[in-house]
């Protein structure tokens, strides 16, 4: 049987203005076009994975409202198991406004929304199916107390962790997150979380191996168009990007993360699972919006030739 994928995370309707550029204070712009779309980060991974194939169960929180049952209804189309989606009355799903420019580049606020009451009760409500993983994922769109106690129920259990620590916060306590296995911030998310300056590529190694001397068993760090860089105790892996053109990065790296989960069952070790994360968040930023821009198993394996004939 597939080994099964869980996120304890985040959802959020994604609200996508796309602009010529963004509008000072005061000023009103008209922007070419909109697109609604499913988003956030726990379930933009969680449907990376399940568009590759992935058997997986999401555990979130949506508000009581036409954005809650339609992102329900996203979960279920991808065959994502909602057993432990819960919709909380009284409050707004997650919605994330995000402005996108002509580069491909955006900038977006987030709203929690129902998210923001994901608790460790909802975590252990859940232990039946987050046992039987075969790592789970978390994001930090959701409160740090649900983080800190999946990382140590899932030690308990022994099922493999991977957190990816975006948004960036600062106040998250490194000394919480023992026995991670896998730890994958971008540049910005490294210096906050290891209170160092990164610089090159050295700087970069020596953060993160601070970071694994708290009991993190592995820190991958994405840099852009630099890449990828595998740290362990003893080796630094150096994963090289891939050169696309950018259309929207928007849930790129939510691409990378859920993508690598799967490869990472399926492969067995990190190195050939991070290559083939980063071909599939390659992809993603080729098309616009979110989820709708990863692709399938075999629009994937398409990509893959395309990149391996055009060299
Ligand atoms: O990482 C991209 C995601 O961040 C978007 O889908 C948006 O919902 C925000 O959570
Ligand atoms: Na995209």
């Amino acid at each position: 049987t597939q080994a099964k994928i869980a996120v304890v995370g985040s959802n959020m309707v994604d609200l996508i203005t796309y602009t010529s550029r963004m509008p000072g204070p005061g000023e009103t712009l008209e922007a070419p076009s909109f697109e609604l779309g499913c988003g956030g980060k726990g379930a933009n991974q969680a449907v990376a994975a399940a568009k590759l194939g992935a058997d997986v169960v999401m555990v979130t929180k949506v508000g009581d409202d036409i954005f809650g049952k339609n992102t329900m209804h996203n979960l279920e189309s991808f065959g994502i198991d909602t057993t432990h989606v819960t919709q909380v009355q009284g409050t707004s799903s997650g919605v994330a406004p995000i402005f996108v420019e002509p580069s491909g580049e955006n900038s977006i606020l987030i709203i929690k929304g129902a998210n923001a009451t994901l608790s460790p009760a909802d975590v252990d409500a859940a232990e039946d199916k987050l046992r039987q993983a075969a790592l789970i994922l978390m994001q930090m769109e959701v409160p740090l107390e649900t983080v800190y106690h999946t990382i140590r129920r899932a030690s308990e259990w022994g099922v493999r962790t991977i957190l990816n620590p975006a948004p960036a916060a600062p106040d998250l306590d490194v000394t919480r997150l023992r026995g991670l296995d896998y730890l994958i911030p971008n540049e910005t998310e490294l210096a906050i979380l290891s209170g160092r300056e990164t610089g090159d590529e050295a700087g970069i190694v020596d953060a993160a191996r601070a970071l694994m001397a708290q009991g993190i068993g592995h820190v991958i760090v994405t840099l852009g168009g630099r890449g990828v860089r595998l740290v362990t105790a003893d080796q630094v892996q150096a994963i090289p990007a891939v050169q696309v053109k950018a259309v929207d990065t928007t849930g790129a790296g939510d691409a990378f993360i859920g993508s690598f989960a799967h490869f990472l069952t399926q492969m067995g070790e990190p190195v050939a699972a991070l290559h083939q994360a980063v071909r599939f968040a390659a992809h993603s930023v080729t098309g616009r919006g979110t989820q709708k821009s990863y692709a399938t198993a075999a629009e994937f394996a398409d990509f893959c030739r395309a990149l391996e004939t055009s060299v």
